[in-house]
C-alpha cells in the first residue's frame, strides 16, 4: 500500500453547552482522510461562567444510563453527525468522557472503589457510541491505544494517558488532582508513569522499529516543557506531561532514535493552539501540533499569559479561539492550518485561517513497510 498525500482532521474539547459544533461544518467542507479526537468528546459537567449557548439537562453523568444519555444528547447535533457520516474516526478519551482531572484509578472527588465503578460505566458508554471495537473491552479498562499505517507514508501511534497515569504530583494521598506547581516538586516524585508499564515498553518498543517517513504520535496533553514564571518561582501545570517528567524522558529517548525520520506530535485538553519544537539533549527531534478546543472556552488568559516569552521552544500560540487543526502530509512536508470559529455562539459560524506551520518532512521515498492483519491493531 502506498499513499502520497494524507490529510487529518485533529479535534479535542468539545463542550455542549459553551459553544455550537460550526466547527465540524467546515470540517466536512474541507473532506479530509480522517478525523482525529484527542479527548473530551463529551463533558460530564458544567463550568458556567460565562455565556452558555445550550443546557444539559439533569445531574452529572455517573450511571451506565445517564453516560448513555450524554452521549445520546451529543449525537443529535447536526454537525458532529455530518462528521462522522463524513470521514474515518480514531478517538481516545482524556478525563472529562469519565471525570475531571482523574488519573488511572484516581479521583479528584471520591474513593477509588466508587470511582472505578464510574469509570467503567463511563468508558462503556463511550464504547457503545464510537467507532471503537467492543472487542477492545477488557475486565480491567478498555483498551484504547494502538497504531495505524497510512500506506507507506506515515505510522499513527495512539495514545493512552489517562486510564493508566500515576496521581499528579502534589495530588493529597489516595486522590488525583490537576494544580499549578513548583517544577521542583514534580522533578522530585519520581516513579510516576503517563502511559503506564505495558503501554510505555510497547511505544518505546515499537519507535526501535523501522519507521515510515513520518511518525505521528497522537495523544490527549501538552507533551512539550511549558514553565510558568512566577513571583515564587517555575511553576507548572501538573496534570500536563510536565508533571511526569520521567515518563516524557523515556518517549523523547524513543522518538531520538535512529528509526524515527520525522516526528511529528498531535495534543489537545489545553483550549489553545500552539506549535512547539521539541528538543532533546539540545537536539530537534519532532514538531509538536496542539489543536484548540473545538467547542469550549479557552483556556484562562493569565495562565498561559507569558507563556511564549519563557518558553523559547514555543513557536506559536493562540489562546483566543476555537476550532480544530488541518493536517496535511506528503513525503516533501506537512501543511497544519490552524481553522478557527468566528462566532461559538452562532450555529453556523464561519470558520476562518488563523494560522498555517509549514514542517519540512523527510523529503526521500520510505523504505517499504510489510502490513498484515488489522488496519489498527496493537
Ligand atoms: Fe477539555
Amino acid at each position: 500500500v502506498t499513499a502520497d498525500q494524507f490529510r487529518i482532521a485533529l479535534t479535542a474539547c468539545q463542550h455542549w453547552e459553551q459553544g455550537y459544533f460550526s466547527a465540524y461544518a467546515d470540517l466536512v467542507h474541507k473532506a479530509p482522510d480522517l478525523v482525529l479526537q484527542v479527548g473530551d468528546y463529551i463533558y460530564e459537567k458544567s463550568f458556567g461562567g460565562g455565556p452558555d449557548v445550550r443546557h444539559f439537562s439533569g445531574s452529572d453523568p455517573v450511571t451506565l444510563a445517564n453516560y448513555r444519555a450524554r452521549h445520546a444528547l451529543y449525537k443529535t447535533d447536526p454537525h458532529l453527525q455530518a462528521a462522522h457520516a463524513a470521514a474515518a474516526w480514531l478517538a481516545a478519551p482524556d478525563d472529562h468522557e469519565v471525570e475531571n482531572d482523574y488519573a488511572g484509578t484516581h479521583s479528584a472527588l471520591s474513593e477509588s472503589e466508587a470511582f472505578l465503578r464510574r469509570r467503567a460505566n463511563a468508558y462503556q458508554a463511550y464504547l457503545e457510541h464510537m467507532p471503537i471495537s467492543l472487542t477492545r473491552l477488557t475486565p480491567g479498562g478498555v483498551r484504547f491505544h494502538g497504531k495505524v499505517d497510512i500506506g507507506d507514508l506515515a505510522r499513527l501511534y495512539l495514545l493512552d494517558t489517562r486510564q493508566y497515569r500515576s496521581p499528579q504530583p502534589g495530588a493529597p494521598e489516595g486522590r488525583a488532582r490537576g494544580a499549578v506547581v513548583p517544577r521542583a516538586e514534580a522533578d522530585q516524585s519520581e516513579g510516576r508513569s503517563m502511559l503506564g508499564a505495558v503501554q510505555e515498553a510497547w511505544l518505546t518498543g515499537e519507535l526501535a522499529c523501522p519507521q515510515p517517513p513520518w511518525t505521528i504520535l497522537a495523544q490527549q496533553t501538552l507533551f512539550a516543557p511549558l514553565a510558568l514564571q512566577r513571583p515564587e518561582g517555575e511553576m507548572i501545570w501538573s496534570d500536563m506531561w510536565d508533571g511526569y517528567p520521567a515518563a516524557r524522558e523515556a518517549v523523547l529517548k524513543a522518538l531520538g532514535g535512529e528509526a524515527i525520520q520525522r516526528a511529528l506530535i498531535l495534543s489537545g485538553d489545553v483550549h489553545s493552539f500552539w506549535r512547539n519544537d521539541i528538543l532533546h539533549k539540545g537536539r530537534h527531534i519532532a514538531n509538536e501540533i496542539v489543536t484548540s478546543c473545538l467547542a469550549s472556552r479557552n483556556a484562562p488568559a493569565a495562565l498561559f499569559a507569558t507563556a511564549e516569552a519563557d518558553n523559547p521552544h514555543v513557536k506559536y500560540l493562540d489562546n483566543a479561539h476555537a476550532g480544530y487543526t488541518l493536517a496535511e502530509f506528503d513525503r516533501h512536508g506537512a501543511r497544519i492550518s490552524f481553522r478557527a470559529v468566528r462566532n461559538l455562539t452562532d450555529p453556523e459560524s464561519e470558520v476562518f485561517e488563523l494560522h498555517v506551520a509549514e514542517i519540512e518532512g523527510p523529503g526521500k521515498p520510505g523504505k517499504p513497510i510489510a502490513r498484515e492483519g488489522m488496519p489498527f491493531d496493537d
